[in-house]
């Protein structure tokens, strides 16, 4: 069998713009982001129920450790690490296989974007189209983002997600376009999609696009 070939997409965008909505979507059902901590509790629960009760106390202190412990990694890992999916059921494609990055928005952790960018091969951006007051806070991270030096010399494909197309005073995806200045982009093949990640409208479209764009 042919090996698939591994690729890395960052899924980036302001907080609340959707990305997290926008890949659940996508993802199959089946596929649990804790999935390796459920294993943990039921390792617990194990040596619960093997104990004697001289050893009951000893038990205790290491349950109650390795919970102290968990909760500590859990909560690092919460605030620290980019939610990472895999999502290769999500593509159809059958020479590749994609993990998807959810980072963070919040402005105190959009830091955190750039350690991902050498590692990646294509962009998803997220765009809330009906946000108007950060639509220039926006622009200046794809901004910082397509000037960085790990970004700007390579022709990765960028996809943007106008989302959140439900909303009554949401703008076109020509217009978002237009307010990012999109049309400046020239060493790098991309694409837009209005989207409404909600009800999983214009998502397809997208990834098919970013698929045919890989290279
Ligand atoms: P951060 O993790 O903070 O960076 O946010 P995020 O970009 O992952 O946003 P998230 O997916 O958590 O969505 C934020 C809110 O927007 C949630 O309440 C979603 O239900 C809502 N939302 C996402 N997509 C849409 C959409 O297409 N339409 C509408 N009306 N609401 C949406």
């Amino acid at each position: 069998l042919k090996e698939k070939k591994e690729v890395n997409v960052l899924c980036l965008g302001l907080d609340n713009s959707g990305k997290t909505t926008i890949i659940n979507q996508l993802k199959p059902s089946n596929l649990s982001l804790y999935g390796p901590l459920s294993d943990d509790w039921k390792h617990v629960s194990q040596v619960k129920v093997s104990t004697a009760y001289f050893t009951l106390f000893y038990y205790l202190f290491l349950i109650h450790l390795s919970y102290c412990l968990t909760v500590c990694v859990l909560f690092v890992y919460v605030y620290y690490r980019p939610r990472h999916n895999t999502l290769s059921q999500l593509f159809k494609s059958s020479s590749l296989s994609f993990t998807v990055f959810d980072m963070s928005g919040q402005s105190r952790y959009r830091n955190l974007w750039e350690h991902y960018y050498k590692e990646s091969h294509a962009i998803i951006f997220v765009i809330d189209s009906g946000d108007k007051l950060r639509m220039v806070v926006a622009k200046e991270e794809l901004d910082t983002l397509l000037n960085h030096q790990d970004i700007c010399s390579r022709r990765m494909p960028v996809l943007f997600f106008a989302n959140k197309s439900d909303l009554r005073e949401a703008l076109s995806s020509v217009k978002v376009s237009q307010l990012l200045c999109l049309e400046n982009i020239k060493d790098k093949p991309w694409h837009i999609c209005a989207s409404n990640a909600v009800k999983g409208e214009g998502l397809q479209e997208g990834v098919d696009w970013l698929q045919d764009h890989i290279r």
